[in-house]
């Protein structure tokens, strides 16, 4: 008779050199390193984001998604409460809901044998749970009770609905930091937001080149040639990175400045972005003052996988779902807000075309990841080079550093035990 074959360990450790200026790239290509991060950072005491409180405003709401690989069910409830469980069957694991999102639900119930399940993941029902004619059906041993989904916890803040598989997992407010609490109030607080549209990229890399390349404010001003050539967003202007303590979750920003047009830091570099390419419709760089602070990109991101976006009057979440070590789903949701007037929903709508699926600037991020992924293909031993702005993973005033991304391999190590 074969043998099972089990899967290897997780990669040696010894493998990781010291500090977060190197990063192995067996991490991005080892299956058991991906089925560690499920279990560890996905099952564990992180905070995921699941849904916006405005996707589920009435009794009877539900949409589905994932924390990492787990599929789950968000609702809402006639007591007016946020739920979610694994959208995973007590009976034998089958998909309990099958569809992205909906209304007037009043219980979910399994298409395989029809166990059911009220909006708070309850088993409320077993189909022939008493057999027929006195015949077969449950054991009277089997209790309900004792069988569902798992629940996670929830935590809401400023209209983002967070959950967590963990019981250890500190509260929300603890887990950000002011600092960051402060950044998500200054975008979302105290206003009502509207989702404009959803859009899911496929990238072709592993989930954390991705989360990578948002924390990373270097390249921003390089590889997206549109930034640059139109002046919305250069190294040299006011702007800066701030890194949690726990290295996992950071902000960028800066000022759109004119001036910095003019300083030869770029010329020097000779970037394509030197050009004399012109817009045929301008409007499409056109902007509204909506915060007053001068700011007019911020980049958010908690770990592990949560990213709020502003640039100018484009808001966005996004939200990054591993699907196999080379694989992930990048779902985005594009924000208006209630008070919004009709041009400013409008100049939202065009500034999309920036940061959205005509993709001048994610395009480049869902590829750019693809060539990493391609690149390290046979080079599981060698390691990427992080000294961009020194070794810490510290705030910084410049960003033409990668303190940030060594912000995320701090948590990531911390998480994974590494
Ligand atoms: S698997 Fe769901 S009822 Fe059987
Ligand atoms: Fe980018």
């Amino acid at each position: 008779m074969n043998k099972i074959v089990l899967p290897p360990e997780p990669a040696n450790p010894v493998n990781w050199p010291e500090g977060f200026t190197r990063v192995p790239y067996w991490v991005f290509q080892n299956q058991s390193v991906y089925a560690e991060e499920q279990r560890r950072i996905f099952q564990g005491p992180n905070w995921h984001y699941l849904a916006l409180e405005v996707e589920l405003t009435e009794p009877g709401d539900f949409l589905t998604t994932h924390i990492g690989d787990t599929p789950v069910i968000v609702t809402r409830d006639t007591d007016n409460e946020i739920y979610a469980f694994e959208n995973r069957c007590a009976h034998r694991g089958a998909l309990i809901c099958l569809e992205n999102r909906g209304k007037h639900r009043k219980d979910f119930s399994c298409v395989y044998h029809a166990w059911n399940y009220d909006p708070q993941g309850n088993l409320t029902g077993v189909a022939f749970k008493d057999g027929i004619k006195g015949k077969g059906g449950m054991p009277d041993s089997f209790k309900m009770e004792q069988h569902g989904p798992r629940k996670l916890r929830i935590a809401i803040i400023h209209g983002l609905i967070f959950g967590s598989f963990s019981e250890d997992v500190p509260s929300i407010e603890e887990y950000l930091g002011e600092e960051i609490m402060n950044r998500i109030e200054r975008v979302l607080g105290g206003r009502t937001p509207v989702v404009l549209g959803r859009f899911t990229q496929v990238l072709p890399n592993n989930w954390k080149l991705y989360m990578e390349n948002v924390k990373d404010s270097y390249h921003a001003s390089i590889l997206h040639l549109f930034f640059t050539t139109f002046e919305l967003n250069r190294l040299s202007m006011k702007g800066g990175i701030m890194v949690d303590e726990s290295g996992g979750h950071h902000v960028s920003y800066s000022a759109v400045d004119r001036e910095a047009d003019k300083d030869v830091d770029y010329a020097k570099q000779q970037l394509r972005s030197e050009s004399e390419y012109k817009l045929a419709d301008p409007s499409l760089l056109e902007s509204f003052d909506e915060y007053h602070d001068g700011c007019t990109l911020q980049i958010l991101s908690v770990f592990p996988t949560f990213v709020l976006q502003q640039i100018q009057n484009a808001i966005a979440v996004r939200q990054i779902v591993p699907r196999a070590v080379d694989r992930t789903d990048l779902n985005w949701t594009y924000l208006g807000f209630t008070d919004d007037t009709p041009e400013q929903r409008l100049t939202r709508i065009k500034q999309g075309n920036l940061v959205g699926p005509a993709g001048y600037i994610s395009m480049e991020d869902g590829c750019v990841g693809g060539f990493v992924q391609r690149g390290i293909a046979g080079a599981s031993d060698d390691h990427a080079v992080l000294e961009m702005g020194g070794a810490d993973a510290k705030s910084s005033e410049s960003r033409v550093t990668e303190a940030s991304v060594r912000g995320l391999w701090k948590a990531y190590r911390a998480n994974m035990g590494i």
